[in-house]
């Protein structure tokens, strides 16, 4: 049973990255995990992995971290996104293709806490509206029967989907305040990201998650946008990537 710091999507921001690891250090938090895409987009992919493996953050792999890896695995992203790869690529040096290879698809705690970037069958399936998390839903339930909360990424939006002892589904409305989960319904729970954040709303965001009290609460922290847009310009990347991060999206 522990307090766990669920971190996704940081892909590169150094700053942001930073900014939430301050936070976290205001909580009682007892592990740290990412939900992948650890690089991509912006302009530290390398400080970034070594900031995550310096704090001992578990993690899972991203379809950006696939990308880095394997260009081929980059052929439906989009000009943008596939320029930033490229970037990283260049970037990257061994050690931090090492970690990258390293991250496994999935992780299991405690039995009962899933994490994994996409959807639990595959890295590049968005869990974005109510038909993509009763997929999500089924397949833990035959696949897994004993998770009981699934953390995921990908999309960069905070959001909660609930499934009750009937099979409903819905998406939970939450606030920055404290929301108590009821055991005897399934999650699918995304922090929202730590790098790229598109709800609109420019800070940094993560979850932090209690598993004894089957409490969690969004965290959205504001960082030094002005100094990563630098760096961003600075490395020649497309400048759409400065602009999304004061905007959100
Ligand atoms: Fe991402």
């Amino acid at each position: 049973m522990a307090v766990f710091a669920i971190l996704s999507d940081i892909h590169g921001n150094l700053e942001a990255l930073d900014a939430v690891l301050q936070d976290i250090s205001a909580w009682n938090v007892d592990k740290i995990i990412h939900l992948g895409d650890v690089v991509g987009y912006n302009a530290n992919p390398c400080e970034v992995i070594e900031e995550v493996q310096r704090r001992r953050i578990q993690g899972v792999q991203g379809n950006h971290d696939i990308a880095a890896l394997d260009i081929k695995m980059a052929e439906g992203f989009n000009l943008v996104a596939y320029r930033a790869i490229l970037f990283t690529r260049q970037q990257l040096e061994t050690i931090h293709f090492e970690y990258l290879k390293s991250l496994p698809f999935s992780l299991l705690l405690e039995g009962s806490y899933l994490f994994f970037h996409g959807s639990p069958e595959s890295v590049n399936t968005y869990i974005a509206n109510v038909f993509q998390a009763r997929r999500a839903f089924n397949y833990l339930i035959k696949q897994l029967p004993s998770v009981r909360i699934a953390f995921f990424g990908h999309t960069h939006v905070p959001k909660i989907w609930s499934r009750d002892v009937r099979g409903k589904i819905r998406a939970v409305t939450w606030s920055d305040e404290l929301i108590r989960l009821s055991p005897d319904e399934m999650y699918l729970i995304n922090p929202g990201s730590v790098g790229q954040p598109r709800q609109k709303n420019n800070r940094a965001s993560y979850l932090l998650m209690n598993t004894d009290k089957l409490e969690v609460r969004f965290r959205s922290v504001s960082y030094d946008i002005l100094k990563a847009q630098k760096k961003i310009l600075d490395a020649k990347l497309p400048e759409f990537l400065a602009v999304r991060l004061a905007e959100g999206i």
